[in-house]
C-alpha cells in the first residue's frame, strides 16, 4: 500500500516520546514529508538510536525531555528552531495492575506522565506556535479511555483526561488558528504492548474486526492526516485507529 503523499516542508514539528514505538514512526513519516522534526524523549539510549537511524534527515533534532518536569519542558521550548506548527503529545507509560493491587506510586506516575505531562508540554509550548500559520495539537489517547480496561485504572483515567483536554483546547484555541484532536489507537505492536502476555495479545488480535494488531504506521498515517491542511475543519475529534475494535 503506498502512503498518501503529504508535504510538510517549512513545518516545524515537536513529537514527545518520539524516540520509540509510535512516536518514532510518526517522526519518520514527518521527516519523509519534509518537516523539521524535534524528537523529544526521556530515554537517552533511544534518542541515540533515533539519531543513528534517522540522522540522514538533516531536519531532525533529537533532545532529552521529561514531560513530568516543567523545567525540562521550558528547555524544550527554548531549543525549538523557529516557530512551531505541529505538536504531537505522544509520550506515555503503563504501570498496569488491578485496582486492588495498584500502588499509589503506580497511579501517580502514570497520571504525571500521561496526563499532567500533556498539560506541561502544551502549556509551555503554546507561545512558541507560529501566530501567522495554521497550528495543530495532536494528543495520543487510547481506545481504552472510551470503554475502560481491566488493570488500567491509572492509564484509563489519564487518557480520558487527555480527551477532555483535547476538546477543551479545541474550544479555547479554535479561533486562534489551532485545531486540537486526539488519536485513540487500538492495540499497536510496540514495546508497550510487548509487555502484555503473548496469549492476551493473540486473543486481542482475534477480536479486532480486521483481524490483526495495528502497526505504528497506521497511527503515523492518521497523525499526518490530522496535521495536514486537508484536516483544517476537524477539531475536537477523537479519531479511533483500532481496526474497528471499539464501535
Ligand atoms: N502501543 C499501543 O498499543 C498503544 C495503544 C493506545 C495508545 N498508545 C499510546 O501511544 C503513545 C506511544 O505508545 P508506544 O506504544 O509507542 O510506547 P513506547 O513505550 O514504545 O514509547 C513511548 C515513548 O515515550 C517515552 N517517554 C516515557 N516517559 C517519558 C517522559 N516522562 N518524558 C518524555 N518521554 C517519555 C519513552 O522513552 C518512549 O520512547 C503513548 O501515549 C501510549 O499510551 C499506545
Amino acid at each position: 500500500m503506498s502512503p498518501i503523499k503529504f508535504n510538510f516542508e517549512n513545518k516545524n514539528v515537536v513529537i514527545t516520546g518520539g524516540a520509540q514505538g509510535i512516536g518514532f514512526e510518526v517522526a519518520k513519516h514527518f521527516l519523509q514529508a519534509g518537516a523539521t522534526v524535534t524528537v523529544a524523549d526521556f530515554s537517552p539510549a533511544a534518542l541515540e538510536i533515533t539519531s543513528r537511524e534517522l540522522g540522514h534527515f538533516k531536519t531532525l533534532k533529537a533532545v532529552t525531555l521529561d514531560v513530568t518536569n516543567r523545567k525540562s519542558c521550558t528547555d524544550l521550548a527554548d531549543g525549538i528552531p523557529g516557530n512551531l506548527h505541529i505538536l504531537v503529545n505522544n509520550a506515555g507509560i503503563t504501570r498496569d495492575k488491578s485496582l486492588v493491587k495498584m500502588s499509589d506510586d503506580e497511579f501517580d506516575q502514570v497520571i504525571a506522565t500521561n496526563l499532567t505531562g500533556v498539560y506541561n508540554v502544551t502549556k509551555t509550548l503554546l507561545s512558541k506556535f507560529d501566530p501567522q500559520a495554521p497550528k495543530r495539537i495532536i494528543n495520543m489517547a487510547s481506545i481504552v479511555a472510551l470503554y475502560g480496561n481491566f488493570g488500567q485504572t491509572n492509564y484509563v483515567a489519564a487518557k480520558a483526561g487527555v480527551i477532555g483536554m483535547t476538546k477543551t483546547w479545541a474550544r479555547e484555541l479554535g479561533k486562534k488558528g489551532f485545531t486540537s484532536n486526539a488519536i485513540a489507537p487500538g492495540f499497536i505492536a510496540t514495546k508497550m504492548t510487548q509487555a502484555m502476555p503473548k496469549e492476551v495479545l493473540e486473543g486481542l488480535a482475534a477480536k479486532v474486526p480486521v483481524g490483526r494488531l495495528g502497526a505504528t504506521s497506521d497511527i503515523a498515517a492518521a497523525c499526518l492526516f490530522l496535521a495536514s491542511d486537508s484536516a483544517s475543519y476537524i477539531n475536537g475529534a477523537v479519531l479511533s485507529v483500532d481496526g474497528g475494535l471499539v464501535m
